[in-house]
């Protein structure tokens, strides 16, 4: 039997907003899946609900991945790790260095589950979701058969995948293999972890992380936000040029061939947009990239500040923000602004 309920979400999505979901369907097995009948569209796929704002007060029909399980096998060189979608993303770093299996440190205290770790390509301190994996098992709606993906498959850039593309919509993650390799080396690239040496071992680089991350992510445990709101965007290299020519101090990340990513944190920040807020819905006061709710917020409350930055941002320096959450309303995933589609950036 499926787990089919209903009722309201606040307490399934970490920005905490009140939507009335009317058909949550609880998944815990393989074999669940196999016997559900794919209600009438529009279905969302919802893990943790840490990467999703509801902007209705009502959801679609909600799937909850929550298969559980990790089986861990090796070779002389790496240890291999299926683990089930509905795991916990942190709980599972630390399973790893606690159990001598490098790698996934740099990606320590990331909320959400397992399942959604491939959907965004999660990443972190110089190190993404992708580098770690194998395949990813994708349960197919239309077919009611569970495919493996090997990882060139799943078309893994920054903060995409298939999943949010092609796949959307159209089945679920039960399960993702992870591949570590047993040869270590602590990746200490990114500006807060490089006062490390390469000594550092692998639990060292991990606190360090979550010092970090504590230093400027607020918990959505005491205020609620679902992380960086808005993608670092990417603009060509005479955009760049021009914007470096009146701002000297920009932050910036060379992508490769005409491709420069920015950071909207500071572009957001430097439109003076830092801490501001408009009721409940606030714009972080430590990291300008994230949106909070103190509370009373509704999901078009925070859109509504959302728009707000990225029309502020767009004014000042002619970039346009998109959102890395997933905005979901009552008929399934949409866009933060119609407009969206005029893009700034080339
Ligand atoms: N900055 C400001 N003001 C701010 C925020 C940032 O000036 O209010 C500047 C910082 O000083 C720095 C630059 O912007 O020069 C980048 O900031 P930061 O290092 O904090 O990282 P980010 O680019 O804002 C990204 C990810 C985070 C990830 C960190 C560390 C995205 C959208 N966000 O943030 O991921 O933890 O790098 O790797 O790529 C998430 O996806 O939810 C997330 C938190």
């Amino acid at each position: 039997m499926n787990n089919l309920s209903s009722g309201n979400i606040k307490a399934m999505n970490t920005m905490a907003i009140n939507a009335y979901c009317d058909q949550l369907i609880e998944i815990t097995s393989l074999n669940q899946l196999m016997a559900l009948t794919i209600p009438e569209q529009p279905v969302y796929i919802l893990g943790e609900g840490s990467n999703t704002l509801f902007v209705d007060s009502k959801t679609p029909t909600l799937i909850r991945p929550n298969i559980i399980g990790v089986k861990v096998s090796e070779t002389n060189t790496h240890f291999h790790l299926n683990v089930g979608a509905g795991e916990n993303w942190h709980q599972l770093v630390q399973y790893t260095v606690a159990n001598n299996m490098f790698g996934l440190e740099n990606l320590a205290l990331i909320p959400g589950s397992v399942g959604a770790a491939p959907v965004q390509n999660i990443g972190a301190y110089g190190v993404e979701f992708a580098n770690f994996c194998h395949s990813v098992e994708w349960f197919d709606f239309e077919t009611s058969e569970q495919l493996e993906l090997p990882v060139a498959q799943c078309q893994f850039s920054y903060r995409d995948s298939i999943f949010k593309q092609a796949l959307k919509g159209k089945g679920v993650i039960t399960s993702v293999n992870l591949s570590l390799p047993k040869k270590w080396q602590p990746v200490l690239t990114y500006a807060g972890l490089n006062e490390l040496n390469d000594t550092a071992t692998a639990e060292q680089v991990m606190n360090k992380v979550i010092d970090i991350r504590n230093s400027k992510l607020p918990d959505p445990k005491q205020l609620a936000n679902v992380g960086s709101f808005f993608k670092n965007p990417v603009v060509t290299q005479s955009v760049f040029n021009k914007l470096q020519a009146q701002y000297p101090d920009i932050p910036f990340y060379s992508q490769g061939e005409d491709q420069i990513k920015l950071a909207a944190g500071w572009l957001i920040d430097q439109a003076g947009l830092k801490g501001y807020r408009q009721g409940d819905a606030a714009v972080h006061q430590k990291q300008a990239l994230v949106l909070v709710n103190f509370g009373g917020a509704t999901g078009q409350d925070i859109a509504a500040l959302a728009e707000l930055v990225v029309e502020t941002v767009a004014k000042k320096f002619a970039v346009t923000l998109e959102p890395e959450v997933r905005i979901v309303g009552e008929h399934g995933e949409r866009l933060l602004i119609k407009s969206e589609s005029q893009c700034l950036n080339q």
